[in-house]
């Protein structure tokens, strides 16, 4: 379980407690002037005045000009920008710089160049384009660091620091080959145990030298881009946690060079939610607080985003975290940039801060001209002015932002739900080979996830290192990789009255991607009472039923074949030559239950199921609420904050289930009010607590 101390927005170094210097919502978002003619600069901070702004974050993509040669640091534009920000009253969020590598660094060390999964050596361009074992750029992207955090790091104004931008994607390059073989040196000791996790009697893969470990992509064994089709898995699974550990070793280097310095200004990095190739479970242990980028699709549903903002919660035990970047309107690299709706942006803006942020960021406050972002939305348009809708929305938010100012700083959010999210799971569960193409972990997340997020009842979506013991519920869909360990922890919580859940293909692998021989699902089968004998792989479109309370349901991409060893059937599969056997168990274990759903099955059974396991588990909704509905609670030394959000594109009655005043507009509630919610329009009640 999170920490349920009371936090105020604060990160801690060493044991040590720093408050960040926010007194309210920070608002703003990425500003490059140095893309513009200083005459525009003056327009800007007029513009920023206008809607509120007090942060922006600078300094993203200018490693060219601030270091156009090897041996020359050039900050005078940067120290331009700095004092006109800091005369006109902004906050910064400074970055590095570091996710591109200028040009003359890739002409003269083409070891910082990335090598593709298909094996092509990529030229200078792009970005997030530097080999993260390249020693040129590990060198001179902490010297950068270093530089800026001298220069700039006794300015009052600068909040956080920002590390490069957005880490990701992955190199195969002869330097990734090298530090791998070290890598995986210092994690297997000996050849023999490398040959014994990898399984590489198989196929006669033997090494009998490091110099025989090479990376796995498509000149060796993997077969197509995706990363689901690979020989051996172990191999592959090792290079996802070399990659991840590769980049967030490059993210270090920067960050211990700014705290060399600035030991008390917090550094971060900018994380995109369910982001697959790096494990942020284990970056987020570097980082003082996390921060994220939120660009939903335009058909995402209210709990798609949300489960991406828990997500980021979870990744300090529930501490708040940043939304670093959201588009204002349109974004251009989607395949159809829809505009969002009016009053999209606000309500989005405050579902993040329902989930947690305390910040509402852009990308970014002024549209470029060219290149590839020249049609992404911005604060201010190429029209250049203030007179446009998205801007207006800007404003008006920012407005009700000040007003709001810090009440809500730090708040956190208790949760009797725990879902469980793991990189290891993710890579491995898909990696698979079999038994179905429709594996689809964070699919299978978001199912669970979606059926308590629409009946309004608080998730904390975990790591498998955190504390489940105070959990009233831990669902771990898909524990795919349960590893060393974890099965002792899910048997004492289940002991000890907790309500656990798994799903199909759960506990096959250890943590080295092999199977745990003497039935599925292995370390958890005592638990759930249950072995699964066989696994049926169901072709896209068709289906096996079953009936639940009465209804008929659907079991897809997979069918388990389970004997009860201990559990009772709830729920037998209809059709087949495995009809009537168990598709849905209960298990009474110690003081609590183990569950196990053997199939996938449709959003209306999990929401009919999930909501009666609630029931019976004393797992209340923070309110009830229609379709549509969502809600939230944050709390903090300033009291209880009740967030409730209409997504629906119609005004929609709600009952308010406590007494209280909406912060945004000082109206006062009582409880069991009947309140017509605009489409789109939001509330959040400070509670009572007299009443
Ligand atoms: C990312 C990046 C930004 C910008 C936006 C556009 O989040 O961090 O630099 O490219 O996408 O949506
Ligand atoms: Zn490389």
């Amino acid at each position: 379980m999170y920490n349920k101390e009371q936090y105020n927005s604060f990160f801690m170094i060493e044991g040590k407690r720093y408050h960040m210097q926010q007194n309210k919502i920070l608002y703003g978002g990425d500003y490059n002037p140095e893309q513009w003619p200083e005459e525009v600069w003056q327009e800007d901070m007029r513009l920023f005045k206008l809607a509120h702004i007090d942060v922006v974050t600078l300094n993203v993509f200018s490693w060219a000009s601030l270091q156009p040669d090897e041996n020359t640091y050039d900050f005078s534009k940067l120290d331009k920008i700095m004092e006109l920000v800091k005369e006109n009253g902004l906050k910064v969020c400074l970055a590095t710089s570091t996710a591109v590598h200028p040009a003359w660094m890739a002409r003269k060390y083409p070891d910082v160049l990335r090598t593709e999964h298909n094996g092509i050596r990529r030229k200078f361009g792009s970005r997030h384009n530097s080999c993260p074992n390249s020693p040129t750029y590990r060198k001179y992207s902490a010297a950068l660091a270093s530089q800026l955090a001298k220069r700039y790091g006794k300015e009052k104004n600068i909040v956080a620091w920002h590390v490069a931008n957005e880490y990701g994607g992955e190199c195969y390059c002869e330097n990734c080959e090298k530090a791998f073989r070290e890598w995986l040196k210092e994690k297997y000791g000996t050849i023999e145990e490398l040959n014994r996790v990898w399984n590489l009697s198989f196929w006669g893969h033997t090494m009998y030298d490091w110099e025989d470990v090479v990376v796995p992509n498509m000149q060796s064994e993997e077969w197509i881009w995706e990363y689901t089709r690979t020989n051996f898995q172990g191999i592959s699974l090792d290079y996802r946690r070399f990659q991840s550990e590769s980049m967030l070793a490059c993210f270090k280097l920067e960050r211990d060079e700014l705290k060399k310095t600035t030991p008390d200004i917090p550094v971060t990095t900018n994380l995109m939610g369910f982001y697959k190739p790096l494990d942020y479970q284990k970056w987020a242990k570097e980082m003082d607080f996390a921060s994220w980028d939120n660009y939903p699709v335009y058909d995402a549903f209210p709990a798609q985003i949300a489960m991406s903002h828990d997500l980021m919660r979870g990744l300090k035990q529930g501490r708040s975290f940043w939304l670093m970047e959201q588009t204002p309107g349109v974004t251009n690299w989607h395949p159809y940039c829809s505009l969002k709706r009016p009053g999209v942006m606000r309500l989005w803006s405050y579902q993040a801060v329902a989930h947690g942020s305390d910040t509402v960021m852009f990308f970014q406050m002024r549209r470029s001209i060219g290149a590839c972002e020249k049609y992404h939305s911005a604060v201010i348009d190429h029209a250049g002015h203030e007179n446009t809708r998205v801007f207006r929305e800007i404003t008006e938010l920012g407005a009700e932002l000040e007003k709001i100012g810090g009440q809500t700083l730090g708040a956190t959010t208790k949760s009797d739900v725990a879902i469980v999210f793991d990189w290891d799971n993710w890579w491995s569960s898909e990696y698979s080979a079999g038994p179905s193409k429709l594996i689809s972990y964070h699919g299978e997340v978001q199912e669970y996830y979606r059926a308590f997020s629409e009946a309004n009842i608080s998730v904390d979506m975990i790591s498998m290192e955190d504390d489940i013991s105070g959990y009233k519920m831990v669902i771990a869909p898909l524990l795919y990789m349960c590893k060393d360990g974890y099965d002792t922890r899910i048997r004492k919580f289940v002991q000890d009255g907790g309500c656990f859940l798994t799903t199909y293909f759960s506990g096959y692998v250890e943590d080295h991607d092999l199977v745990v021989t003497g039935g599925y699902p292995a370390r958890l089968r005592d638990i759930l009472g249950i072995w699964v004998e066989e696994s049926d792989a169901i072709i896209e479109g068709n289906c096996n039923h079953f009936y639940y309370d009465g209804k008929q349901y659907p079991a897809t991409i997979l069918c388990d074949l389970l004997h009860l060893e201990g559990a009772k059937a709830l729920s037998t599969y209809e059709e087949d030559f495995y009809a009537g056997m168990p598709v849905l168990t209960e298990h009474d274990f110690g003081k609590g239950k183990a569950y196990y759903v053997a199939t996938r099955s449709n959003g209306e059974f999990y929401k009919t199921f999930l909501r009666q396991l609630c029931q019976k588990h004393g797992i209340m909704p923070v309110m009830e609420a229609p379709d549509g509905i969502e809600a939230t609670v944050r709390e903090n030394e300033n009291g209880s904050f009740l967030f409730v959000l209409n997504h629906n594109n119609e005004a929609t009655d709600v009952v308010i289930p406590c007494s209280g005043t909406d912060i945004i507009r000082d109206t006062t509630f009582q409880k069991g009010q009947k309140v017509t919610l605009a489409s789109k329009d939001v509330l959040i009640i400070r509670k009572n607590y007299w009443l």
